[in-house]
């Protein structure tokens, strides 16, 4: 009956965002640091997780109450076992109005070229591959873990030759130490008929040291990319798109702008996310969720399942970007906000 879920203002649930794995083989010293992402990390058992099937099941219910969007996340979400079945798995999946999902991953490249012919015939629609420069010394040192530009490069080149049509790329801007890298890239993935996506440095997370001084706003991006390639600005492709849209004038392609710092897109947010072990958070920066994975494992049925959803989402205040700060809270317990890793980027 119901098929449009509203919380206290105003917005739809649209997107759902699913981490696959709270690990990465990667440590992005604005996502997982290594000081506090080593060996002693409380990561999450196997039993903890999500089963495919839990995955699935929740899918479904989501999609009848009009999500029409699923992204996973991580963590690195290749690095989740058999992979390829679950993206096979809500392949099948319909919208509420009989429509597939647009199911699409967001990966950091490392172990695309193995897979992304499976992803591909599973029946995953696109993909986004993180890549935060082209000097090879500075990527080495964002990741952390030494690797190399040139595999990344040769993950997307795999998921083109596999047939992806819509692949984008993001690059988290950290002024200071990428921000030179902008124009380069730009000028790599000009024609390509691949989007790249600038996005300010958030202070997700409670251990990633974030602060102001080290956020390029957008509009800087753009005037630097502009002043030797000529840009356009685009009309959003739907409401609520957290990519503002640019082209170049002459016509090569498209790039995006995410501004969660200096423009929040808050007041249109659709999206809810499910952590790896199944809470569902109602934002990036929330520091509590609700707990999905008991109800899943306590016989409750589709409709209960569902009412929780959206009883969950009708009482959803959350507009944190629009009331930050400009330095990281302190981290006293009331104040921690979950990892990304954990609830999905
Ligand atoms: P498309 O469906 O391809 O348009 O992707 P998307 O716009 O959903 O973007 P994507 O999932 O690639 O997100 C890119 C980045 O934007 C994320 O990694 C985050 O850094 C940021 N982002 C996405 N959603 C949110 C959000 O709800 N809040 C905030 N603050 N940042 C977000
Ligand atoms: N700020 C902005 N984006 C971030 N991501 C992770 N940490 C941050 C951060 N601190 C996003 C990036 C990356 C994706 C996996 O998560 O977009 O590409
Ligand atoms: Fe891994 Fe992506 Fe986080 Fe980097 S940003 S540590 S690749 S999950
Ligand atoms: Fe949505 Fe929270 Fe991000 Fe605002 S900060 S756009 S409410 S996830």
């Amino acid at each position: 009956p119901h098929d449009r879920t509203q919380d206290t203002r105003g917005r739809t649930l649209r997107d759902l965002r699913i981490s696959v794995t709270d690990r990465c083989n990667f440590r992005c010293t604005y996502c997982m640091p290594k000081e506090v992402f080593d060996q002693n990390y409380p990561y999450l058992a196997h039993k903890e997780l999500l089963s495919f099937e839990e995955i699935t099941r929740l899918t479904t219910i989501f999609s009848t109450l009009g999500v029409e969007k699923i992204r996973l996340t991580g963590g690195e979400p290749l690095l989740r076992k058999n992979l390829v079945l679950l993206i096979e798995m809500l392949a099948s999946v319909r919208t509420s109005s009989g429509k597939p999902l647009d199911l699409t991953l967001t990966t950091n490249g490392s172990i695309l070229r193995k897979k992304a012919a499976a992803l591909k015939a599973a029946g995953l629609q696109r993909l986004t591959v993180s890549l935060d420069g082209l000097n090879d010394e500075i990527f080495r040192k964002m990741n952390d873990v030494d690797f190399p530009v040139a595999d990344v490069l040769d993950g997307i080149a795999a998921a083109q030759e596999a047939g992806f049509e819509n692949i984008k790329v993001n690059m988290v801007v950290k002024k200071g130490t990428n921000d030179h890298e902008i124009v380069s890239m730009a000028k790599h993935f000009k024609g390509s008929g691949i989007i790249l996506r600038f996005i300010e440095f958030m202070d997700v997370g409670s251990s990633n040291g974030w602060n102001m001084q080290e956020v390029l706003p957008s509009k800087d991006v753009i005037a630097r990319i502009n002043e030797i390639y000529p840009l356009e600005s685009m009309e959003p492709n739907y409401a609520g798109e957290v990519a503002q849209r640019w082209r170049y004038a002459d016509g090569t392609g498209e790039i995006g702008v995410i501004s969660s710092v200096t423009q929040t897109f808050c007041h249109e947010c659709t999206r809810a996310r499910i952590s790896t072990d199944g809470q569902m958070y109602l934002c990036l920066f929330a520091n509590e969720g609700f707990d999905f994975k008991t109800m899943l494992r306590s016989g409750k049925s589709d409709l209960e399942i569902a009412n929780a959803v959206m009883n969950t989402w009708a009482q959803r205040t959350d507009h944190y970007s629009e009331i930050r700060g400009s330095h990281t809270v302190n981290q006293s317990a009331g104040n921690r906000k979950v990892e990304m890793s954990y609830i999905g980027g």
